[in-house]
């Protein structure tokens, strides 16, 4: 069938507007509804066994497997190798014989993640790939594909397939916790009805559209911005500066927050906006430390928090916008939305071609 923009001018727009729709898809086909908790299809490796999982992807979905490691490592206790499918393909890895390997891709056809995937399946791994298209190239050489509901994605910048690819990760995460014993009970019910929340707290930041817009007319300004996170909301910010840069074409970039001192922040002046993807998380203050080092720069602070992390700031930012509180487990997910919005509306301010930005594809099948 013919897929139309509806009433939105992008299809970007509209895909980012879809997001509580699909998420919830995509989270209820992990979800036995009856004993409220993960439930994924039968693997081809023992996630109880297994010593260590290999992630590749290119791209956006790179920074989903990201935030995978970070969940994966510290709620499963699983070790995870991370690693763009280009370097990874070259770099003859000897692979742990009792590993898994695990590719994300939205087409399933990206050249350099095929060719990362044939490389393990040649050393004798398994290979589970998360896939927006599972009648794929991709798709068809994995033992297990597990799919996002995110629908066909049309809007060159990724969007629905990273926030659906989030979702399934994180019930790959808890199915993995289970399986090894790293999560007791009363946990894992309480992250599974986190997630659960989740499509209706992304339909209340889809609220927050106009403010991102006019906060995007500021960013859309600068020649440099410049993204910080900590924990799972580090690969948010490098998401949140890939975005920015691959549809306005400003230049952004994501920086781990506590790496600022060894490097961007002598970048940082009155010209340089700051986004600062803060969830009151454990590591909350630490980064709330970093933020103020940007401001007594004369940076102007974008920040992104909840109402706890709002509290404490005051009006000290030039931007700030206030997120719903959730557990720190979802939080990644729910700070996607706004670094799309700000991207798409800071792309609209410079009269780009939102859909089809300069140079890039769809589904690289170059390598
Ligand atoms: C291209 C797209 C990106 C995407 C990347 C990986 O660069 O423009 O949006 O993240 O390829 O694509 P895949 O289909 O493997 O997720």
């Amino acid at each position: 069938a013919l897929i139309g923009k509806g009433n939105y001018r992008h299809f970007m727009m509209k895909e980012i507007a879809e997001q509580p729709t699909v998420i919830g898809d995509t989270l209820q086909a992990f979800m036995n509804p009856l004993e409220r908790r993960i439930q994924l299809p039968n693997l081809p490796i023992d996630l109880a066994k297994i010593s260590r999982l290999t992630i590749v992807a290119c791209g956006t979905a790179h920074l989903a497997g990201f935030v995978a490691k970070y969940w994966l490592e510290s709620i499963a206790r699983l070790p995870v190798d991370l690693d763009v499918a280009s370097e990874f393909r070259y770099r003859q890895a000897p692979m742990d014989p009792n590993g898994a390997m695990l590719v994300i891709s939205q087409s399933g056809e990206t050249a350099d993640t095929l060719a990362a995937l044939r490389y393990a399946k040649s050393l004798g791994q398994k290979v589970i790939s998360v896939l927006n298209v599972p009648e794929s190239t991709i798709g068809r050489e994995s033992d297990l594909v597990l799919h996002t509901l995110a629908g066909p994605e049309i809007g060159v910048a990724s969007t629905k397939a990273f926030s659906t690819q989030l979702v399934v990760l994180a019930c790959l995460a808890l199915a993995t916790a289970r399986a090894r014993g790293a999560i007791d009970a009363a946990r894992e019910a309480a992250l599974s009805a986190a997630l659960t929340e989740v499509p209706a707290r992304v339909a209340e930041i889809l609220n927050h559209d106009a403010h991102l817009k006019e906060i995007a007319l500021k960013v859309a300004e600068a020649r440099d911005v410049l993204f910080l996170g900590r924990g799972t909301s580090y690969p948010i910010a490098l998401e949140g500066a890939l975005k920015l840069k691959e549809i306005s074409y400003i230049h952004a970039e994501g920086y781990a927050a506590g790496e600022m001192k060894h490097g961007p922040i002598a970048l940082i002046d009155e010209n340089v906006p700051v986004i600062v993807v803060a969830p009151t998380d454990e590591l909350f203050d630490k980064t709330f430390s970093n933020l103020q080092e940007v401001m007594a720069r004369g940076g102007r602070v974008v920040f992104l928090s909840d109402a706890d992390g709002v509290r404490k700031l005051g009006n000290q930012a030039m931007a700030v916008v206030e997120l719903p509180k959730v557990d720190p487990f979802v939080a990644p997910i729910l700070y996607t939305i706004p670094v799309q919005l700000l991207a798409y509306h800071a792309a609209i301010a410079k009269g780009t071609d939102v859909d089809q930005p300069r140079n890039l594809a769809k589904s690289v099948t170059v390598e």
